[in-house]
């Protein structure tokens, strides 16, 4: 039979996760069924014992179960503690190991697939919410010059920032704070694009020669990479990238073997169009 895994969310219908995982499964030999499953927003603990008994081995897990997620493992990896959220689950003999390879899957993407080395540049990063959260210790492993999180609420990047200030120095404060700055990598993970609002950078934030990315997609241009594009941003990427790498990332801690993502990605590209 099988090894059975599956994505929880809600809503889930719409997930890409399991076309991408039937894919990596065909180009690896691995044999793996893995579904799109619908958990209600206060039911996940009860989900997850039901797939566990059904013989299930492991979950992603996204909006709006990944702290619920967290809460559930018994083991965490460092990284989904650092995230304090967690988007990869394994179940082996009663333990629920907590993983989070949204990070890495934004760090793969940005270094490999737009080659963007990460070593020395100033990054700014958008946002101080979940999304932010976890990708900031791979951010600083990738040994930055400096990285700067700007956010609505100043306060709120400030407390983000010292979370992490064992790891590296890292500058916060509001939008306005990052005003005469110029920065190598912007990265917004901010939830602005789904209220179909900018956001208030100040002009002069991208360096030359500098990437936006924004870790959100769909079809065409991101409101936030029509803006960068717009203030000077000489390169632009959208999530679409980070979606696949962390899914390959999560197919690695799951069955040992690391997919290629470029043909998943160029099929999802031209599913989503634009
Ligand atoms: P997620 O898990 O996606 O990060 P979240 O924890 O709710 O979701 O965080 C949302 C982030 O988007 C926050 O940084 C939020 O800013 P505030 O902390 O000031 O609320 C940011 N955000 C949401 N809507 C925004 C908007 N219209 N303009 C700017 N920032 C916005």
């Amino acid at each position: 039979m099988s090894d059975l895994y599956c994505v929880f969310g809600n809503p889930i219908a719409h997930s890409k996760s399991p076309a991408i995982h039937a894919a990596f499964a065909a180009a690896t030999g691995q044999d793996v069924v893995y579904e799109a499953r619908l958990a209600a927003v206060d039911g996940f603990k009860q989900a997850i014992s039901d797939f566990v008994a059904a013989g299930g081995k492991g979950a992603n897990v996204t909006v709006p179960f990944k702290e619920d997620a967290f809460r559930l493992s018994t083991q965490l990896s460092e990284r989904a503690a650092r995230a304090g959220a967690v988007n990869t689950l394994t179940f082996k003999g009663g333990e629920i190991l907590g993983d989070n390879t949204d990070g890495a899957g934004l760090v793969n993407d940005i270094i490999c697939n737009l080659n963007c080395p990460l070593a020395g540049k100033r990054i700014l990063l958008l946002g101080a919410g979940g999304a932010s959260r976890g990708v900031i210790a791979p951010l600083l492993a990738g040994k930055p010059a400096s990285l700067f999180i700007a956010n609505r609420s100043g306060e709120k990047a400030e407390a983000l920032a010292a979370a992490f200030a064992d790891i590296a120095a890292v500058d916060a404060g509001n939008f306005a704070k990052t005003t005469g700055r110029s920065f190598d990598l912007v990265i917004n993970a901010t939830a602005a694009s789904l209220a179909g609002e900018g956001l208030p950078l100040p002009t002069c934030l991208f360096a030359s020669g500098a990437l936006a990315y924004d870790m959100m997609y769909g079809k065409g241009e991101t409101p936030f990479m029509t803006q960068a594009r717009e203030q000077g941003a000489a390169f632009c990427a959208d999530g679409l990238g980070m979606l696949a790498e962390q899914a390959a990332e999560a197919f690695l801690v799951w069955r040992g073997v690391r997919p290629e993502t470029a043909q998943v990605l160029a099929d999802l590209r031209a599913k989503l169009g634009g």
